[in-house]
């Protein structure tokens, strides 16, 4: 097992009624003004942002709000919410959603501190500085309130780009299962494939870390387990728990630990198409194509997805356990190829070139334009 250094800096209140301790937070680091970013306004109808207001103001913590951040954030809404945060001198950023508004709201607390936030994703500055972020999390599936990315459309150039840096772990995130009863269950799916997926893009690098792969072999089947558990009851709270907890597992550090910084071709591939197709969900997308990822190179090279085929859904063959995802995949509703998720082969062309701007795809399966190819039409 390779050597690593692993620091997770984020604090987790996580159950019901947890949402309480928010406002202690901020004080405790004597914060008197933040603004609070949200989406589209679920949170006004499951009770989230009463408690939200309800905490912060019983801790004399004045807030301006900011609204509107839609799935598959854009850099626009970033800059809007960066002028607003400089206007009001705030000195904390709460971030109330899912994985867009946390990531926006990363891009904004780092982003008030450079001349244009995009310079970050270009890499032509290095963030320095970020102001504290507190989360309250009502969707579970990017990990994004234990890490320190963050995903944001530039729509012009239609490039979906992914920053990452040390100061950008929220300082303290809330995780209250309860608030996710809320979802639509196709929502629920699409958290719970992201989170299967970024299981998966360290899953195949190496055999070494037994203890990783044993505890992604359970991460993966709780995640299907509890989901096929929601699908029937969207209130049993045990299952929104163990969903809820294993999907930040998944993307927190822990999942990777020696698994050599993971592969990320699939999620290269499908921030390409939901950045042309920006209805398509990140989790939705990478159902279609994980399982066509994992047929490709399966063909090639079984014996390094017997583990997985085993461990995760009982099968000695790879191509039986790909068939048995698939089917999975399609009991919950969710697309099977990218017709389905309403792709025109017409856009495939751009979607690749896209995709090949990056200096290179895959980590220990390197993609050459022709397998990127291979692998949109064998998708689609
Ligand atoms: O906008 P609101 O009204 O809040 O509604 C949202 C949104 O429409 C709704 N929702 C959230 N919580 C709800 C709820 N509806 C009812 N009840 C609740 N409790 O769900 C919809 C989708 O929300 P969104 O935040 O877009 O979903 P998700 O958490 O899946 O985030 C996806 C984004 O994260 C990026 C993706 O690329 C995508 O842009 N990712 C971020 C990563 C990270 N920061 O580490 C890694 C991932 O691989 C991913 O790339
Ligand atoms: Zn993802």
């Amino acid at each position: 097992m390779d050597a690593f250094t692993f620091h997770n800096p984020t604090r987790i209140h996580f159950g019901a009624g947890m949402i309480r301790f928010l406002g202690k937070e901020l004080k405790d680091i004597s914060i008197s003004r933040c603004l609070m970013i949200a989406g589209g306004g679920s949170i006004k109808h499951n009770g989230v942002y009463d408690q939200v207001c309800q905490t912060l103001a019983s801790h004399d913590i004045k807030w301006t709000e900011g609204w509107g951040v839609v799935p598959n954030p854009i850099l626009d809404k970033v800059r809007d919410l960066i002028t607003l945060a400089r206007q009001d001198k705030v000195e904390a950023i709460v971030a109330v959603g899912g994985g867009s508004v946390i990531d926006t709201a990363k891009a904004v607390a780092a982003g008030i501190f450079l001349d244009d936030v995009w310079t970050a994703f270009t890499r032509k500055e290095q963030i320095q500085q970020a102001l504290p972020l507190f989360t309250v999390l009502t969707l579970s599936a990017t990990g994004s309130e234990m890490n320190g990315n963050a995903v944001i459309t530039h729509q012009e150039l239609r490039h979906k780009s992914a920053i990452y840096s040390p100061l950008l772990y929220p300082r303290v995130s809330i995780i209250d299962p309860t608030v996710q009863s809320s979802l639509p269950f196709h929502q629920t799916v699409n958290g719970a494939l992201d989170a299967i997926a970024h299981i998966l893009e360290y899953y195949f690098v190496d055999e070494q870390p037994v203890v990783t792969l044993g505890i992604d072999d359970a991460l993966q089947r709780t995640i299907v387990a509890m989901t096929d558990r929601l699908k029937i009851d969207p209130a049993d709270v045990n299952a929104r728990s163990n969903l809820a907890w294993s999907a930040t597992l998944a993307l927190n550090g822990i999942s990777g630990i020696g698994l050599k910084g993971g592969d990320w071709a699939c999620h290269q591939i499908e921030h390409a198409i939901s950045a042309v197709y920006p209805k398509v969900a990140h989790g939705e997308g990478l159902g279609v194509i994980f399982p066509t990822w994992i047929e490709y190179l399966a063909e090639r090279e079984p014996a390094r997805f017997a583990r997985w085929s085993l461990n995760v859904w009982g099968e000695s063959r790879p191509e039986v356990a790909v068939k048995r995802f698939r089917e999975k995949i399609c009991s919950w509703d969710s697309a099977g190829c990218l017709r389905d998720l309403g792709v025109k082969d017409k856009d495939l062309p751009l979607i690749i070139d896209l995709i090949m701007q990056s200096s290179s795809i895959g980590a220990f399966s390197k993609f050459r334009r022709s397998d990127v190819e291979a692998l949109l039409l064998l998708a689609y």
